[in-house]
């Protein structure tokens, strides 16, 4: 099986990233032929500032290292190395109606909280179905905000198919549903653009401050609380097996403890989690260089890769005259 994913190199990497996508990415590297790739033609859509955009996108790099993916066993590219990816954009966008990027939340939810809608933005989930259609997977692991652009992205492929035959392979996305959405803390769902988010590589203090800042109802110490839609607790069960879950509850509804106690409950938490992945990302943070050569290399393969079927591309649209 062929699992494909991007992600946007446009800020911190937060807990909703994690448990979205990534740790289903670096699961999935067991037993699948996995692509991954930092998408930093899509983060310009949000980032203006080329030094910065830089910076993130090598900082991504060595976040997503950190955290598992294995040069060994993924192919792991920056998304701008492999340029036939906006050759094959500008194919699809005539398969794609206009009808089709309207209706796309993301764009109308960006564009609500106040990102100027640019042409980029709108056409946002072509470039997508792009990266995707590109590489011919099987599976995209994605967050629930996503769904709809993998669904976008087989109504672009179908359209191209009944032109020109059955070039391209039909994705599907792949939903892990108990973590479909992790929310922020102030119970949005968590997201850089909604600055709510706890990110995996903060400094401790930085970590917690954000942890104290979780909206939490307003109850007197020694009564019972209430877990069920509680913001902390919604965020501690990603890192607890069930008996934990249930020795939380129980806290919960025990009483004499407030959300201050969860709060650092959950800070304890988050802090263990990553410890290892903290070291290893220390260690990538003193050896860039390693860093480049494993995206050269990972660039190289994603183009081998992809060569075939652009070609194909190329010449069932007769570009290739
Ligand atoms: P952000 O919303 O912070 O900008 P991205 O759009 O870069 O995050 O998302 C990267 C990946 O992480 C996507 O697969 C997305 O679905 C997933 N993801 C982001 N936020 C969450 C969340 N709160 N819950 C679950 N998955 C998420
Ligand atoms: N739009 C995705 C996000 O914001 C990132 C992305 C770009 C992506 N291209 C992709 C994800 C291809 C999966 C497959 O999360």
């Amino acid at each position: 099986m062929r699992v494909l994913t991007g992600i946007q190199p446009s800020g911190d990497l937060h807990i909703g990233n994690y448990f979205g996508s990534i740790k289903q990415m670096i699961n999935a590297q067991k037993e699948n032929e996995t692509f991954i790739f930092l998408a930093n033609y899509h983060a310009l859509t949000t980032v203006s500032d080329g030094e910065r955009l830089k910076e993130l996108t090598l900082k991504a790099a060595i976040d997503f290292l950190a955290l598992g993916v294995d040069p060994q066993k993924s192919v792991f590219w920056v998304q701008s190395d492999v340029k036939e990816v906006l050759e094959l954009y500008w194919v699809l966008s005539n398969f794609t109606p206009m009808g089709l990027l309207e209706r796309a939340h993301s764009y109308k939810d960006k564009v609500a909280k106040g990102i100027l809608p640019n042409h980029s933005l709108f056409s946002y989930p072509v470039l997508m179905a792009a990266d995707i259609l590109l590489f011919s997977p099987d599976i995209i692991p994605v967050g629930k905000d996503q769904i709809q652009h993998v669904e976008i992205t087989r109504d672009i492929a179908v359209k191209f198919n009944n032109e020109y035959g059955e070039i391209f392979k039909l994705p599907e996305y792949k939903v892990e549903e108990n973590v479909a959405t992790v929310p922020g803390i102030d119970g949005q769902k968590m997201s850089k653009s909604y600055n709510n988010t706890i990110n995996i590589f903060d400094e401790e203090k930085k970590q917690l401050k954000k942890i104290k800042k979780i909206v939490t109802e307003a109850v007197p110490l020694e009564e019972p609380k209430e877990w069920r839609d509680c913001n902390v607790y919604n965020i501690a069960k990603l890192f607890l097996d069930e008996a934990g879950q249930k020795e939380l509850q129980a806290r919960y509804e025990r009483g004499g403890e407030g959300h201050g106690h969860f709060k650092l409950y959950l800070h304890e938490l988050i802090w263990d989690y990553f410890k290892p992945y903290r070291e290893k990302r220390e260690y990538y943070l003193n050896h860039t260089d390693e860093v480049r050569d494993i995206l050269n290399e990972g660039a190289k393969k994603a183009k081998e890769t992809a060569l075939p079927l652009i070609e194909k591309i190329r010449s069932v649209t007769g570009i290739n005259y």
